[in-house]
């Protein structure tokens, strides 16, 4: 990265999941699986799901509470609100909205970012560049998903990997040195396919027929994506490391995006890196998205695995298909 820009770093986290749990037991009985099949393809064994009235900007909400306290910033001193997902509340207006106004987060501006899983990371590399060259001096990044809403609970392919949860940063001024080293981001939209809602856009506006046809929910090409999950992490995990100036050995804790063990246990052997070095909670969360890897930092925070002074990768990958990789020194 050029030009001179001062350091910004994460000050605060926060998360949020509901408290109804879904187990693949419970599963067994929704669709032709098995707590075995589940657990051996993917190593998740439970989720959390919202209830039917509570939408992606409540978990939000509670998240960016619990954030703002952490860091201790007032709602009132955010300049900046990012909302990663893919299950806003609605099309428009976007979820930043109603955050701003629910936080009282003065006339704070705010949009939303649909890169998937990889929203979350997209949207820290902004808000680093917005506060970096002085223009704002906090942001509120969440990542929030209630994928229980657009996955097709018929299809056995898809509805066993998913969760609802979210999770929130609060970025800021840091001491020289710290903070978010460097990022590196990515597309290619060639495979765009392998992960999509095909209708209920522009393309494919909403009809009986669309209704009829489940097309407004979660459709996937698992093992495309998974190929690429594994390339992409590794590629751009390597490429912010040596931006950084650093070797692989520095890093204390990867934390990346929680879609697959089998998928995190790959990237880590191209890596060349230990097994516990990695960060894994899908076990009781499933896939949640955009909020995976926020709600996986605000776990290690609070569980006082992160020190002063250590390098964090986070390592994320989704739809687009898009890839992201940042570096953190704490
Ligand atoms: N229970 C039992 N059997 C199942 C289930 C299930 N829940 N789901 C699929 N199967 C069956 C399939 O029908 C298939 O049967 P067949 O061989 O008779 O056709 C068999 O299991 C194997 O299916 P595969 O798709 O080859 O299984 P694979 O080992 O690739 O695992 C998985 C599938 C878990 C989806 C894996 O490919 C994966 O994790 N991919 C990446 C997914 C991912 O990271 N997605 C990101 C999503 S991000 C977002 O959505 C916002």
């Amino acid at each position: 990265m050029k030009g001179k820009s001062r350091a910004v770093g994460i000050i605060g986290t926060g998360s949020y999941t509901p408290p109804r749990v879904l187990t693949n037991f419970d599963l067994e009985k929704m669709v032709d699986t098995s707590d075995e099949w589940i657990r051996t393809r993917t190593g998740i064994v439970e989720r959390r799901i919202a209830e039917p009235d509570v939408p992606t900007s409540r978990l939000a909400l509670l998240s960016a509470q619990q954030a703002l306290e952490s860091a201790q910033v007032e709602a009132g001193q955010l300049d900046l609100i990012i909302v990663a997902t893919v299950t806003p509340d609605m099309f428009f207006p976007c979820t930043a909205s109603l955050l701003q106004h629910e936080l009282g987060a003065g006339y704070a501006a705010g949009f939303d970012m649909l890169v998937g899983c990889t929203g979350f990371v997209y949207g820290c590399a902004v808000a680093r560049e917005m506060i970096g060259v002085g223009r704002y001096e906090h942001a509120l990044i969440i990542g929030a998903e209630t994928l229980s809403k657009i996955a097709d609970w018929e299809d056995r392919n898809t509805c066993v990997l998913f969760g609802d949860a979210a999770g929130a940063a609060i970025l800021g001024p840091v001491e020289d040195g710290r903070g978010i080293l460097t990022y590196s981001l990515g597309n290619d939209g060639t495979n765009a396919d392998a992960l999509k809602i095909p209708a209920g856009g522009s393309l494919m506006p909403t009809s009986e027929e669309t209704v009829a046809k489940r097309l407004h929910y979660l459709t996937m090409n698992g093992p495309e994506v998974f190929k690429f999950a594994v390339r992409a992490m590794a590629q751009s995990s390597l490429e912010v490391v040596e931006r950084a100036g650093l070797s692989m050995s520095d890093v204390d804790l990867v934390i990346p995006h929680q879609a697959n063990l089998r998928i995190i246990d790959a990237a880590a052997k191209r890596l060349n890196l230990p097994y516990e070095r990695f960060v894994r909670n899908l076990e009781s969360y499933g896939n949640t998205s955009a909020a995976s890897i926020p709600l996986a930092l605000d776990e290690e925070v609070r569980g006082g695995r992160i020190k002063s002074g250590d390098h964090v990768l986070l390592s994320s990958f989704g739809a687009g298909l898009s890839w992201g990789s940042m570096l953190v020194r704490w």
